[in-house]
């Protein structure tokens, strides 16, 4: 079968199903493929903080309802050095910003949801997906659904497909500039069902190694433990979580762990990946396919939303406003925030971890460096503004002076 339409997007995560619904507000039409099913892709536990401009941008698009009801405003973080914590009030360092903590599944839900409801084409369990002609004014998607041949001939390609997904490995030799460093640990992930220890989040660095306390709910926690980067699950009884947990976070009688039923555990690599450009020809790449950040610091799903609120914006320009300098500006525009976030979660990764074989200097750096942060307003606010999130137009030429009134004036995004 053959269909046409004016953007075809690979991949239904975030990056993909957000592009599709920002085109539809602006009357552009689209079809997303997902070589995954519905239940699945609704099911796939992932991070689940949202910086103030993916929640802005999720309202805006009238897809925020539920996220408003259910999900958890905070206005601090905690950072806990060898058991003693500090808290970073986000809402004073940054002029009224705050993070919301609401599962990346329950936003996928959300953003299904609100796809169905109006009309919009998903076409999930494709198979052999594959992208063709990028270098000219009709680029295709083929794939097989239920066994059957299918091709759409597109005025664009939204590459949304994550990290494996083969958009960004349709690109020809010798266009991507690759960027990328492994760290050598990775982050057990789990689950459980208990009280978060705190109503904040507590970022733990410790002498055994990190450990982040997080959570979806006043019920469910979420917890993370810095292991080998290729850990076997097997290696972490549900014993040992809680009593690593225990070490880590350095428990006192103001604060108390629960133990709890464990959901679900599972072990994520850490690595920081960028490929520039974000474009060819008429493909755009987006969220995971063209870059991935170590978890500390949640810029995953966030990221995502900022390539695709510049990548909708270039579209618009395109078919609303016959302006040919929009699509080639996409790239250099997604990248400048792309990078910040980059830099951000990398030195929040290099600040909290114990790095294997790096001596006991190191330790001492991480915390002279802690103790510069705390006790500096200009630190402080340094890590609150890139934690709530870079404004979408940050890198605009706008002098520092000018944005940080705008945003002490509530202003800013
Ligand atoms: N055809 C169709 N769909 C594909 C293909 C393919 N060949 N390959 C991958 N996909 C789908 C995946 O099944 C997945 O649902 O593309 C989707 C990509 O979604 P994500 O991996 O969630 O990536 P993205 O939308 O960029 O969101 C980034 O998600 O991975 C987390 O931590 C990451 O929070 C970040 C955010
Ligand atoms: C999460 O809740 O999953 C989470 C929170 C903060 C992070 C990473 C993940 O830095």
């Amino acid at each position: 079968m053959n269909m046409r339409t004016q953007v075809g997007i690979v991949g239904a995560g975030p990056a993909g199903l957000l592009l599709a619904h920002l085109l539809d507000r602006c009357g552009i039409e689209s079809i997303a493929l997902e070589d995954r099913g519905r239940e699945h892709i609704e099911n796939r536990v992932r991070a689940g903080v949202l910086e103030q401009g993916t929640v802005d941008t999720l309202d805006e698009a009238g897809v925020g309802e539920r996220m408003r009801r259910q999900g958890l405003v905070h206005h601090g973080i905690e950072l806990s050095f060898n058991g003693r914590r500090h808290r970073l009030n986000l809402r004073e360092l940054t002029g009224g910003r705050a993070i919301t903590v609401y599962g990346q599944q329950e936003v996928i839900k959300d953003l299904i949801n609100a796809r169905l409801d109006a009309g919009g084409q998903i076409f999930f369990e494709v198979e052999e997906t594959s992208v063709h002609d990028l270098d000219t004014d009709a680029p295709k998607i083929r794939f097989r659904k239920n066994g059957e041949a299918h091709e759409i001939t597109c005025d664009f390609i939204g590459g949304c497909d994550g990290s494996h997904g083969i958009c960004r490995s349709s690109i020809p030799a010798g266009v991507l500039n690759v960027f990328e460093r492994a760290y050598p640990f990775g982050w057990l992930g789990i689950l459980a069902q208990s009280k978060p220890p705190s109503e904040e989040l507590i970022y733990c660095n410790h002498p055994r190694g990190f450990a982040l306390f997080s959570m979806r709910s006043p019920e469910i926690t979420r917890l993370y433990i810095q292991c080998e980067p290729d850990e076997e699950i097997a290696n972490w009884p549900d014993d040992r979580i809680w009593q690593e947990l225990e070490l880590r976070l350095g428990v006192d009688e103001s604060i108390r762990l629960e133990e709890g039923t464990i959901l679900q555990k599972g072990v994520t690599p850490m690595r920081s990946f960028v490929v520039e450009p974000m474009q060819f020809g008429r493909l755009f790449l987006a969220g995971d396919a063209a870059h991935i950040v170590p978890p500390t610091g949640a810029k995953g799903l966030n990221l995502a939303a900022s390539d695709v609120h510049y990548a909708a914006e270039a579209l618009t320009g395109f078919f609303k406003r016959q302006d040919n300098d929009a699509i080639p500006a996409y790239s250099d525009k997604a990248l400048a925030r792309v990078w910040k976030s980059e830099r951000f979660s990398w030195s929040l990764t290099m600040l909290m971890h114990r790095f294997p074989d790096d001596g006991a200097i190191a330790a001492r750096f991480q915390e002279a460096e802690l103790d510069y942060l705390m006790h500096s307003e200009a630190g402080l606010r340094s890590i609150a503004e890139n934690y709530v999130g870079l404004p979408l137009d940050f890198a605009e030429d706008r002098p520092a002076g000018a944005r940080l009134h705008a945003m002490q004036a509530g202003a800013g995004r």
